[in-house]
């Protein structure tokens, strides 16, 4: 299984902070925000990461991480040339991942698990990985779903639909930026359109899977924010100070 941060876009919800340089290079704390999810997929188990991100900063982040080996992973890199949307940045990942199956993470969530929560999720990917069929997402209650794709449950531990922000959410379960999918989403990523903002949507890919049954969730517990907006990105940092571990940060 191959892990995939996209941590492209433009950040347009955090200028000025975003003009000069990547929304996935702020801090959150004391690590860049890019740090959390190589962190999360290195616990997953996971090595060889691919990395997509947009052609301005792309120096930056071979500068800031390397090769991956101070983590302790292997890092290959993809450029999107222009913020074409999640669905799209992922597609750009299919000639290295060829036949494998995939842990995706969005390069602005940030996931605070605690160790047995850790241990469920580890779970997960593992036998994923064994029978990597279909996909999983992970859904997470929050208050203020009209800002996410929204999961709205079937009989039965299905999943019915998901509504990319709705403005009546049919539900409080938030689609977080953690995806497990098979190699057909490549496929499925092909038959979509660009939605009314213009970008390949990640929801539609999700939809895919509801269409064909395949696709599974798992509510997660743990806090999890998305560090798109001044809110959550403030809330993320605050988040992260409460968790920061006795670890020492790469490169400190
Ligand atoms: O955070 C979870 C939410 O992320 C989900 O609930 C939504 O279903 C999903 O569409 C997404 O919503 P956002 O509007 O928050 O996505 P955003 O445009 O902020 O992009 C999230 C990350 O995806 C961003 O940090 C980097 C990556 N990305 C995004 C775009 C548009 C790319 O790599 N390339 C892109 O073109």
């Amino acid at each position: 299984m191959l892990g995939i941060i996209l941590a492209g876009g433009n950040g347009t919800r955090l200028m000025p902070l975003t003009q000069v340089t990547n929304k996935h290079l702020l801090p959150i704390y004391n690590k860049p925000m890019i740090f959390y999810p190589i962190e999360l997929l290195k616990d997953m188990g996971l090595q060889n990461i691919i990395l997509t991100t947009g052609k301005e900063f792309g120096g930056d982040f071979t500068d800031l991480l390397g090769d991956g080996s101070r983590f302790g992973v292997k890092f290959t890199y993809k450029v999107q040339e222009g913020a074409l949307g999640i669905a799209h940045a992922l597609s750009l990942t299919e000639d290295i991942v060829n036949n494998e199956s995939m842990l995706v993470i969005l390069g602005d969530n940030i996931f605070l698990f605690d160790k047995d929560e850790r241990a469920r999720i580890k779970e997960v990917v593992k036998s994923f990985t064994k029978n990597p069929n279909g996909a999983v997402i992970f859904l997470k209650e929050v208050e203020d779903a009209n800002r996410f794709g929204v999961a709205e449950l079937g009989d039965n531990n299905t999943i019915k639909n998901i509504e990319e922000k709705p403005q009546e959410p049919k539900s409080k379960l938030a689609v977080t930026g953690l995806y497990l999918y098979d190699n057909t989403v490549f496929k499925k990523i092909r038959g979509l359109k660009p939605s009314k903002r213009g970008e390949l949507e990640i929801t539609g890919v999700n939809n895919a899977y509801i269409k064909e049954g395949s696709l599974r969730y798992h509510i997660i517990k743990g806090e999890w924010a998305d560090a798109g907006t001044f809110d959550s990105l403030h809330r993320a940092n605050i988040l992260a100070r409460k968790n920061a571990e006795e670890t020492p940060v790469p490169g400190a």
